[in-house]
């Protein structure tokens, strides 16, 4: 096999299993990507920081921008806008294909790294930016790319379903349910961004931007958290026979008095029927049901955070990275992208 040579930013929750397990499963993703994938560094702020995985102390380096040059796969798992913007920028400049799990920063200044990626043939994966280790960028980018989305619903964050669950179930403390995501390896490096819907909010932009064939500003998604949810309306919400979830609702609307179809992205608790299935989804996984105008109800469900989990969704993408490598730069391409204006963001519906 010909030797890609992949560089891992981040070596946290996410990057320290995707090391761990590119390191031993080698031999059987070499077959699959049909190519040996060479994990040539790992960049991180601290060396001397515990992992949770056991990995080789030679590869790690505090120098992101020395690794990057000259690798044919960058994977991005250090999250947040800076410097991982810098250092995917650095990266598609330098010839790189991008892997990343960093919503935050795709939803914020995807155009600008989907641009950068065009104007040199890169591409940039991103499976593992919604919904962890569920499958739904490229089922909304690429199977469903013949249909009509009309409507998405799920819970896209893991955390706060986990706290919400054990609240509902076990009466648990918001504080103390949180602090056991953060140490379950859930939780964003700021839970402010979870528990507020910030995380959300972000994913929403992206799977909608992807199912609408356009681009959602992060601005356009109307945000709530569940900070303001207590044990009393938890109780309450028992009672009547709901459960609360933190739901992401991306809709098409139709055109009113002969304008525009518009959209409509939003983030909130809500009260869910405790029969409905998505009252079902516990602990950390995610569902996301998917209404499109030929193939109907589509319902995706798993672990939607986690670092083994999610490992999975970026090592998927790996393979993909490296069989494009290997086809001589071809596949995904530009016109599978998010970025195709067709539909105008028209007002933001905030009743539910
Ligand atoms: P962590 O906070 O656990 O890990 C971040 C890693 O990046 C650490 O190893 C850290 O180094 C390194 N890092 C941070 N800043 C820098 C820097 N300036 N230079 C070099 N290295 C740096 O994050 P996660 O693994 O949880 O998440 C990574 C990405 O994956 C994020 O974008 C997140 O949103 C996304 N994601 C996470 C999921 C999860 O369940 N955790 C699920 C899906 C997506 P050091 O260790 O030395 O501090
Ligand atoms: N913090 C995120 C969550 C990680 O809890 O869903 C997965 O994107």
């Amino acid at each position: 096999y010909r030797t890609l040579r992949v560089a891992l930013l981040g070596a946290g929750a996410v990057g320290s299993q995707v090391a761990d397990l590119l390191l031993r499963h080698g031999d059987e993703l070499a077959d699959r990507a049909g190519a040996k994938l060479e994990l040539a560094g790992i960049a991180v702020r601290n060396l001397d920081a515990k992992r949770e995985a056991d990995l080789p102390r030679e590869l790690f380096t505090t120098d992101a921008e020395t690794l990057i040059v000259g690798s044919d796969i960058v994977i991005e798992l250090m999250g947040g806008i800076e410097p991982a913007r810098t250092q995917v920028l650095h990266a598609i400049a330098s010839g790189a294909d991008v892997v990343t799990a960093n919503k935050a920063l795709l939803a914020t200044h995807g155009s600008e790294v989907f641009e950068a990626a065009d104007q040199v043939g890169a591409e940039v994966y991103y499976e593992a930016a919604a919904a962890g280790a569920i499958p739904i960028i490229r089922p909304l980018r690429d199977s469903l790319a013949g249909d009509r989305v009309v409507r998405i619903m799920g819970i896209v964050n893991g955390t706060t379903n986990y706290i919400l669950d054990r609240m509902d179930t076990e009466g648990a403390d918001f504080a103390d349910v949180l602090a056991q995501a953060q140490a379950l390896g859930y939780a964003e490096a700021d839970p402010t961004a979870d528990v507020e819907g910030y995380d959300a909010a972000q994913k929403a932009a992206i799977l909608a931007s992807l199912a609408f064939h356009t681009t959602v500003p992060l601005d356009a998604v109307h945000r709530e958290g569940i900070t303001s949810v207590d044990a009393a309306m938890i109780e309450s919400a028992r009672h009547a026979g709901y459960v609360i979830k933190l739901l992401a609702v991306c809709e098409r609307l139709a055109a009113e008095d002969g304008g525009t179809e518009s959209i409509s992205v939003r983030v909130y608790p809500a009260l869910v029927d405790r029969a409905h299935p998505l009252a079902s989804v516990h602990g950390a996984n995610n569902a996301v049901f998917v209404q499109a105008e030929a193939a109907g109800d589509l319902m995706f469900y798993g672990a939607g955070a986690g670092g083994v989990q999610t490992a999975s969704a970026v090592l998927g993408d790996v393979v993909s990275a490296a069989r494009r490598h290997i086809a001589g730069g071809v596949g995904v391409g530009e016109s599978t992208r998010a970025n195709l204006p067709a539909v105008p963001i028209g007002r933001v519906i905030t009743r539910y």
